[in-house]
């Protein structure tokens, strides 16, 4: 592969200021570098352990590894209960700010303790036990953190679903981990407006008929609204948790203790339960945390904007603050809610110092311009955060000049759901950044890029044509995930078949080195787009698509767009009875149908009505050549398709 840059990067060394009071320094490197194992255990060893592990790591059933053999913890002791015990309960976790103006709570690490011993009291109570699933579908409220936090305390796995989900993907996370409660809330503000949520559970659950496992679903009020109702299973956090002893004994689980599942898009239409464990999780999380935020727990105010359906919002707003014990703010809503101004004023509100967005947010505000932010004081910020998707040059240097000052450093991280925690990412005192570039494995962390062969690439130079390749993980690492639920052999080969000799984790991501060896990350090399930050399979929306009555066949294709990253473009080709209905009114109707089938981040950007689809001659669809369309490139090599003249129809169907 080959691809060509105009521009030579500008270099950004750390402020000598910054670095001289960063958490992490050189040494880190070094330390990692001179013993790996060793450097983890004093990593995993910042976590409060009930039974010290007596093996750092046990990979001798690869890929299926085991961190901290022998260990004992429980993750929601070591997210609150010790904070308390270390004199820091009055400090504030959790700043909550609500999506309605002035609707706003402040939660001291000793009230999260108390809400979560009630929490995990209720949910024993309702019959939940150690290796249960619990599906959380909830907007960002704190009982949505404290939720995640009381599974954890019980050894239960939690399985988040972003409340931005329709009821039929909710049903498909929630029969496939069979999951026995359901935690919800009546429903959710959505730019000034009460949407519902509880209704959709119901009509998961309905549609589930006979094979439905939940046996309860426990109910936040947060708007008001009437929901339905079924006695005996329904029962209203109200009167459950909040009236629940604040005394709960933690139990200590095994460090491979499950801690939850996460569904993610993969190259088919079924999404991925990717499971994580308990040690080796937190551990990661912790120290990334720690160390890319330069966190300094007594004085910092965190922000991740990230929402809790995604792992950014498991890592980076449950797991990583809470066990630094770190002061964090947590917004509800959208950016634009009521207007533009609101995440400035939210920053400016509580003093907010480092945040952490997704390109397609930054992006944004670009669109927006700058005059919006230089109308608020944004001084208190000294570092920023990026995540999701590559972020391009121009976005990373704005994001320094209009929120840093032309100070702050920007950290771009690069990780997935499935490596649990940052894998590749500047350290903010010690990294000279490249902007658009994530920079290096983390210490600790190992990562390579390497041709078809498995031959590790050569550095590029900064401008004119280079050699891409694939991004691989050569070593284990403590956050990793340990399988997808209920399928090893998927787990086997999506992750670990491509490179099956030499034993390493492939990512799906291509990427290139640069001229001091740093690594670009360039995107997804399989099926899977990525639009606004999320992760959304080609497979997923056609199966969408030709779910509709109307659509005889459908293929979808991941187009460039200058603000979500890519862009979701729909060929499809109607069943002869559904000519009659107006083009424009069939499109309406696809996109509302990928919208109740997934959700309405899913809807596609554009929908071709085409009389045909590029095909091989072995029957594949040729989604480079529709990339080509879709982008209005001229097309690529089209002689092995079927029939070229394909694409004068489709042309003038555009
Ligand atoms: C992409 C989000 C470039 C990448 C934490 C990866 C990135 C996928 C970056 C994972 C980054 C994430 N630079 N690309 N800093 N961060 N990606 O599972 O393609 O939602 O494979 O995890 O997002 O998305 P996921």
């Amino acid at each position: 592969m080959t691809e060509t840059h105009v521009e030579a990067p500008s270099l950004y060394p750390p402020d000598p200021e910054f670095a001289a009071n960063a958490n992490a320094t050189e040494a880190l490197y070094d330390e990692a570098e001179a013993d790996r194992l060793a450097f983890w255990a004093k990593q995993a060893n910042r976590l409060s352990w009930d039974t010290p592990f007596t093996e750092v790591l046990d990979w001798s059933d690869a890929p299926f590894a085991k961190w901290f053999v022998g260990g004992r913890l429980n993750v929601a002791y070591n997210c609150v209960d010790r904070h308390v015990e270390a004199g820091i309960g009055d400090r504030v976790a959790i700043h909550w700010e609500g999506e309605p103006v002035g609707d706003a709570r402040d939660i001291t690490y000793s009230e999260l303790k108390d809400e979560v011993c009630r929490a995990a009291n209720t949910l024993a109570g309702l019959g939940l036990k150690s290796g249960d699933r619990v599906a959380i579908y909830m907007p960002m409220v704190p009982e949505a953190i404290v939720a995640m936090l009381a599974c954890a305390r019980l050894g239960a796995m939690h399985s988040v679903v972003f409340a931005g989900f329709s009821a039929s993907a909710l049903r498909a996370r929630i029969e496939d981990a069979q999951a026995t409660l359901v935690i919800t809330s009546d429903g959710q503000f959505r730019r000034g407006k009460a949407a519902p949520l509880k209704a959709g559970v119901d009509e998961a659950i309905e549609s589930l008929g006979d094979d439905n496992p939940v046996r309860h679903v426990l109910v936040v009020r947060r708007t008001g609204m009437d929901v339905p109702w079924t006695d005996g299973r329904d029962v209203w956090w109200d009167d459950t948790v909040s009236n629940a002893s604040a005394e709960h004994t933690p139990e200590a689980f095994d460090s491979e203790q499950p801690l939850f599942l996460l569904y993610t898009s993969g190259t088919t239409g079924k999404p991925k339960g990717i499971m994580h464990t308990s040690g080796g999780y937190l551990t990661q999380a912790s120290y990334t945390h720690l160390n890319v935020f330069d966190i300094k727990p007594e004085s910092d105010v965190y922000w991740c904007t990230a929402d809790i359906g995604w792992v950014t919002g498991h890592t980076y707003i449950a797991y990583g603050p809470l066990s630094n014990g770190a002061t964090q703010v947590v917004y509800e809503g959208t950016p634009a809610s009521p207007d533009e101004h609101r995440h400035f004023q939210v920053i400016e509100k509580y003093g907010v110092t480092v945040y952490y967005t997704a390109p397609t947010v930054v992006r944004t505000f670009m669109k927006w311009g700058r005059e919006l932010a230089f109308g608020h004081d944004l001084s208190s910020l000294r570092l920023l955060g990026s995540v999701g998707e590559p972020i391009n040059p121009e976005a990373w240097r704005w994001y320094r000049l209009v929120f840093g000052g032309d100070q702050t450093p920007v950290v771009d991280t690069w990780w997935q759901t499935e490596t649990g925690a940052a894998m590749i990412s500047p350290l903010p005192g010690v990294t000279t950044c490249k902007p658009g570039s994530a920079m290096r494995p983390l210490p600790g962390i190992s990562a390579k890029i390497v041709d078809d062969d498995g031959n590790e690439l050569a550095p590029s130079p900064d401008y004119g044509e280079h050699v891409t390749g694939y991004l691989v993980l050569d070593k284990p690492w403590p956050s990793m995930l340990r399988g997808i639920w209920g399928d090893e052999e998927r787990f086997r080969e999506t992750y670990w078949s491509r490179f099956a000799e030499q034993g390493w984790y492939f990512a799906g991501d291509g990427a290139r080195y640069g001229t001091n060896g740093e690594i670009w990350v360039l995107g997804r090399i399989d099926d899977v787009m990525n639009v606004s930050g999320h992760r959304i399979s080609t497979a997923e929306v056609e199966s969408a698509l030709v779910g509709h009555a109307g659509v005889a066949e459908a293929a979808v294709v991941g187009a460039t767009d200058e603000h979500t990253g890519q862009g979701i473009c729909a060929f499809v080709i109607l069943k002869a009875h559904h000519a009659d209905m107006s083009r424009d009114q069939m499109i309406d109707e696809l996109r509302a149908e990928v919208a109740r089938e997934i959700s309405p981040i899913a809807k596609p950007r554009e929908i071709h009505v085409v009389p045909e689809l590029p095909k091989t001659r072995s029957g594949k669809i040729m989604r480079r050549l529709l990339r080509d369309v879709a982008e209005g490139r001229e097309l690529g090599d089209t002689s092995t398709l079927l029939d070229p003249s394909v694409f004068e129809a489709i042309r003038a169907s555009k």
